[in-house]
């Protein structure tokens, strides 16, 4: 893959219940298949920093915790990850799928709060150096209705700290995610390469209520684009 001697790091985002899992696990599997060595990572998570900070994050119990403590901690447990995991497997080759990116700090915590939100400069501050360790050479961002996506989670009877919050809140979140694939987003443009070509988006959005395997397709089309 590009630039990387075979490495690539792929990300899946979008609000809850969307599909991520679901997707991240096929597209895994695919590329194994293909014969690449692959990992696949989630946010927050998938460092013991990044688990014991996912499970206070994610947990009822924890209550409401300041929106800028929020959208830190889930930084910091993005650091380690970056630090710790993906950058070393770009290193050897590997690709890495991971589920989540800095997309869903600026959603939940900066776009979405109904009340206090997280500043967003700051985000943007910070996402930078966290970029500084690894990259995304592309982000999928699965986006479903939160009709859909309420449906799928109760039908799994799933409500973790945030999945709990309002269907306002959710509706933002959703929103938010659409609005970053524009070329001209804040976010894209921190993912775009040079050489890339103007207007052009890493950032790409595919319809997720589609059934799991039109989907699955959709997001190996996307990537053998960008990673080809
Ligand atoms: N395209 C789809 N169509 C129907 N159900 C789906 C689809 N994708 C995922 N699901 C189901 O929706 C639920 C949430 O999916 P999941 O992958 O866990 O989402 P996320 O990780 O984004 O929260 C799961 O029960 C999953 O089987
Ligand atoms: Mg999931």
């Amino acid at each position: 893959m590009r630039d990387r001697s075979g490495g690539g790091y792929v990300v899946i985002e979008g609000a809850d219940g969307c599909g991520k899992t679901t997707q991240a696990r096929r597209l895994a599997r695919h590329l194994a298949e293909a014969g690449r060595e692959v990992l696949h990572l989630r946010e927050p998570g998938s460092t013991p920093l990044g688990e014991a900070l996912r499970a206070v994050l994610l947990d009822p119990n924890s209550g409401e915790l300041d929106v800028l403590s929020e959208a830190l901690a889930f930084s910091a447990a993005r650091r380690e990850m970056l630090r710790r995991e993906v950058e070393p497997a770009l290193r050897r080759g590997a690709v890495v799928v991971v589920e989540r990116c800095f997309l869903s700090t600026v959603a939940y915590q900066c776009r979405a709060p109904l009340g206090a939100r997280a500043p967003e400069d700051l985000v943007r501050e910070v996402t930078t150096a966290l970029l500084g360790v690894a990259r995304p050479d592309l982000v999928v961002v699965l986006d479903v209705g939160e009709d859909v996506a309420a449906a799928r989670l109760q039908a799994e009877g799933r409500r973790d700290r945030i999945e709990a919050r309002p269907a306002a809140y959710h509706a933002a979140v959703r929103a938010a995610m659409r609005s970053f694939a524009a070329a001209e987003s804040w976010c894209a443009a921190l993912l775009r390469r040079d050489g890339d070509a103007a207007g052009r988006s890493r950032i790409a959005l595919v319809d997720g209520t589609r059934p799991i395997e039109a989907v699955a397709t959709a997001v190996r089309a996307a990537c053998e684009e960008w990673l080809a």
